[in-house]
Parts: C-alpha cells; structure tokens; sequence
C-alpha cells in the first residue's frame, strides 16, 4: 500500500477518478433549464434580451406580469436587477413594441458556498465516516467534492453513496496510518469552498454501541443474572482486534449504577438484588488504544434474578399468619405492611384510654359515696352499720 503513489497504476486509477469528478459537475449543471442565470442574493443581477434588435426598445415581464422592482432599462435591451432579493426569483421575458416575445430567463438567487461543519466518525480501524451541513444556507443547487489524505500523500476519494445525503465513507485498510486530512469541496454556480478536517484515527475512534443485550436468570441462583451481548455490526470481528466491554447494572429504582470490564461477549452478575427487576446495559471502547472513546450505551434491558417459586409460596402463607393473634376488633390490614404499625398502636392507645377512665370514674364514685357516708354519720349517729352498706351498694349500682 505505501507504494501506491509511486506505482503508475494508481496513478491511473486517480486520474480516471478525477475525471469522473469533473464530468459529473459538468453533468450536473447541464441538467438544469438552459437559460438559468444565477445571481447573488443582495448585488446587482443584468439581464440581456438575447433577441432584441440593437437600439429598439423592449418590454420585460416577471412570471408573466410587468415587472415591479426598482430597476434599470437601458437602451441596448438590458435590465439590471438592483440589491436583489429572493422575490425577484422567477421567469423574465422580453418582448419587443408589438408584445412578440423574444427571450425568456429564468433567474435564480443565492449565495456561493460558505465553509461546512464537517464531522467524521471512526466506528472502526477500517472506517471513516464524515457528514456534514451547510453554514451558509445557499438556495442553489450544490454538489460535494470529497477527497482526503493519508500523511500527506495522494488526495483519494471519499465516497458518497448518495448524491443526496451530505455524508462520505473513507474504506481504510491502512489502519496503521492514524493522520487524515478529509477535504469536502462544495460547487455552485457561484463558486467553490474547501473545509478541510483533520481526523486522528486513534482519538476518534468510537465503535457503535453493542448490539442484541440480552439478560437471562440462573436456576438456582437468586443473586446472579447472566448478560450476552453482540459486537457491533460495524466492528470488524474477523480481523481479530478486540474490543473491550463496560457493563453497568442497578436495581430498578437505584441511582447507583455497578460495573464490571470484559473483553468477553457476555458476562455474570454475581451480586444482584435477590428479588428485584434490575437495568442493564453495555457499552464499548477500543481494548488497545485507551484514549479513544466509549460507544453510546447499548438499550437498556430489564430482568429479575431467579427466585425460588416455594420459598416464595412460604413467605406469602407466615406473613398471613402473623396477624390473626389480633382479635377481630382491631383494624389490621394484612396486605401492607407499614401502615399496620400506626393502626395497632392506636388501638391500643385507645383500650389504655379506655381503662383510665373508668378507673378514674370508680375512684371518684367510691370516693364521693365515701365523703357522703361521712357526713351522714355525723348528721345521723343512730343509723345502722347494714344501712350503710346497702346504700354503698346502691349508689354504685348504675356506673
Ligand atoms: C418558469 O418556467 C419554467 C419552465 O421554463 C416552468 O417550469 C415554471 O413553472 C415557470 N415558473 C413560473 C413561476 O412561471
Ligand atoms: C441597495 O441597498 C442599500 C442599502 O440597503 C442602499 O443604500 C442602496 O441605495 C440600494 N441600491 C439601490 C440601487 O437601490
Ligand atoms: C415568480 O416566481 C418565482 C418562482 O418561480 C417566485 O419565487 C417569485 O416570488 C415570483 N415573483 C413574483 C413577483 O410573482
Ligand atoms: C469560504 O467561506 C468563507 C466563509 O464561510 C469565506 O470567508 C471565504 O472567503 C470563502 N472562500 C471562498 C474561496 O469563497
Ligand atoms: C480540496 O479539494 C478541492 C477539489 O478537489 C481542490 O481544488 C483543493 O485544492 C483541495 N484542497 C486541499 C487543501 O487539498
Ligand atoms: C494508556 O496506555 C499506555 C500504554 O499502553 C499507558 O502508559 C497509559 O497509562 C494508559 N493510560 C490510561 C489512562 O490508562
């Protein structure tokens, strides 16, 4: 491969290729109407009524109608189209003093090409892909010339795959060549502009993310959870340069994300939350070139560890259970478990309650009849010890 540019035959192969590359702007061009002028948008536009006899006066129209711009006529046949605007778009006719019509100009409007925001993609060692848009929006039609450099050798071509989406595809098989200049020449009417990008292989390398995740629990084994994953599709496998793995898992609901580092396509996760739906997800990075960047994060893929269909039937049954010791009276609700706590402790707030105060009612009552037997001993001397208990009795009798 390094001897490319001093073998003729490259030589050949890159004229060829240059050539194609002019016949198709001159193609493209041509396709167009014929009588298309184009102009810049903001400066002055001339147009020349090509059938006019020299010296007699002719009629312009725009899209059929007089034409209403500020403008010049000048006596040669001519009109100037003065700081024109995207309105002035349009078919132009002349016709001379009998409304024959002479010629007619289609005018378009537009501004040559500016500089592109080029970026390239390194999903391989064998690939890069370079996109890009307009900074400056021209209304014209527009075609790329993509070329690049390998350390300053021989400008190749870039390929596009197609004439209408902005992207070029450079197939590299001297991966051990880390410098690119891509060249992305955009042609109108108007003129021509080069944006040249530097591309460092190495640090722009960002394989795709992995594909087909996919988590299976372990028989037997309520903490782990098996994930197998795919390179991706662009990474290529067969050339044998690996690729290393970051795998990051939480219990749904977690903030926390755990991580484990392979260069293998799957991977066993020992510590799972026994019980609990877990996120999953995978990403990629060159194993050899460390400063080169992470893919984007596979999908994440939901899964839940094996548990125990038994031991799960058992749970269920002594949560049950535990409640009937509380008797019927006591609002107890089996199904949840926090809310029980405040439940039960006011129910039995309210039997304490409950208790106090009839016991403070029996003290009062017995106190009172005590105080009342007092006094009526000492009013009456001669009433009976049996009296007096039968009306102790008595007045208790209705609490
Ligand atoms: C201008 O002329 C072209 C063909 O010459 C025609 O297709 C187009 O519709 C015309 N446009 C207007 C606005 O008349
Ligand atoms: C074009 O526009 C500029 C300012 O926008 C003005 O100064 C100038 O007179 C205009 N020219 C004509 C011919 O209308
Ligand atoms: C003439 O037609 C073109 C489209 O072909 C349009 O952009 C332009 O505004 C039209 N102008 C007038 C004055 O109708
Ligand atoms: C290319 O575009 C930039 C603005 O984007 C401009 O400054 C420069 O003059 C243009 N070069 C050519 C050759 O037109
Ligand atoms: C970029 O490509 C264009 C078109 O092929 C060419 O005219 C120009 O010289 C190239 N620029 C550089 C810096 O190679
Ligand atoms: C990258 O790898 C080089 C050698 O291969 C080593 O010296 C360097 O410390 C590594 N850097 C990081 C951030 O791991």
């Amino acid at each position: 491969m390094p001897g490319l540019v001093s073998c003729p035959g490259g030589l050949i192969v890159i004229g060829i290729l240059s050539l194609c590359v002019v016949h198709i702007s001159s193609e493209i061009w041509s396709n167009e109407v014929s009588d298309v002028q184009y102009g810049s948008l903001g400066s002055s536009v001339t147009l020349t009524c090509g059938g006019a006899q020299h010296g007699s006066p002719v009629h312009w129209r725009q899209n059929g109608s007089s034409v209403r711009f500020r403008h010049t006529h000048t006596s040669n046949g001519t009109l100037i189209l003065h700081n024109t605007t995207r309105s002035m778009e349009g078919n132009y006719s002349c016709h001379n003093q009998r409304g024959v019509l002479l010629q007619t100009i289609r005018i378009r409007l537009g501004h040559s090409p500016g500089y592109l925001n080029v970026s390239c993609r390194v999903p391989s060692h064998f690939i890069i892909q370079c996109s890009w848009t307009q900074r400056v929006t021209t209304h014209l039609p527009t075609k790329y010339i993509t070329t690049y450099s390998v350390n300053d050798e021989w400008a190749q071509h870039c390929e596009q795959s197609s004439m209408d989406v902005n992207e070029c595809t450079i197939h590299n098989h001297e991966f051990w060549k880390p410098k690119y200049l891509v060249n992305i020449t955009e042609v109108n009417p108007l003129g021509s502009n080069s944006t040249i990008t530097y591309v460092d292989l190495q640090k722009s390398m960002k394989p795709h993310a992995p594909k087909a995740v996919t988590v299976l629990e372990v028989t037997g084994e309520p903490t782990r959870l098996l994930v197998q994953w795919n390179f991706p599709e662009s990474w290529p496998v067969m050339a044998g340069l690996p690729l290393k793995f970051e795998l990051q898992y939480r219990p749904v609901g977690s903030n926390l994300w755990s991580k484990l580092e392979t260069e293998d396509t799957s991977a066993m996760i020992m510590d799972a939350l026994e019980g609990h739906l877990h996120h999953i997800r995978v990403r990629a990075q060159d194993a050899l070139i460390n400063y080169s960047q992470w893919s984007e994060w596979s999908q994440v893929v939901q899964a839940q560890p094996w548990s125990d269909p038994l031991l799960t039937a058992k749970v269920t049954t002594e949560q049950l259970l535990d409640f009937p010791i509380f008797p019927s009276t006591f609002p107890v609700k089996a199904t949840e478990k926090s809310p029980d706590l405040p439940l039960s402790e006011n129910g039995s707030l309210g039997l304490l309650i409950t208790l106090g105060l009839f016991a403070a009612v029996m003290v009062a009552v017995v106190s009172t009849v005590t105080v009342l037997l007092w006094i009526r001993n000492r009013r009456r001397d001669n009433v009976t010890k049996q009296e007096l208990t039968s009306m102790v009795k008595m007045k208790s009798l209705p609490v």
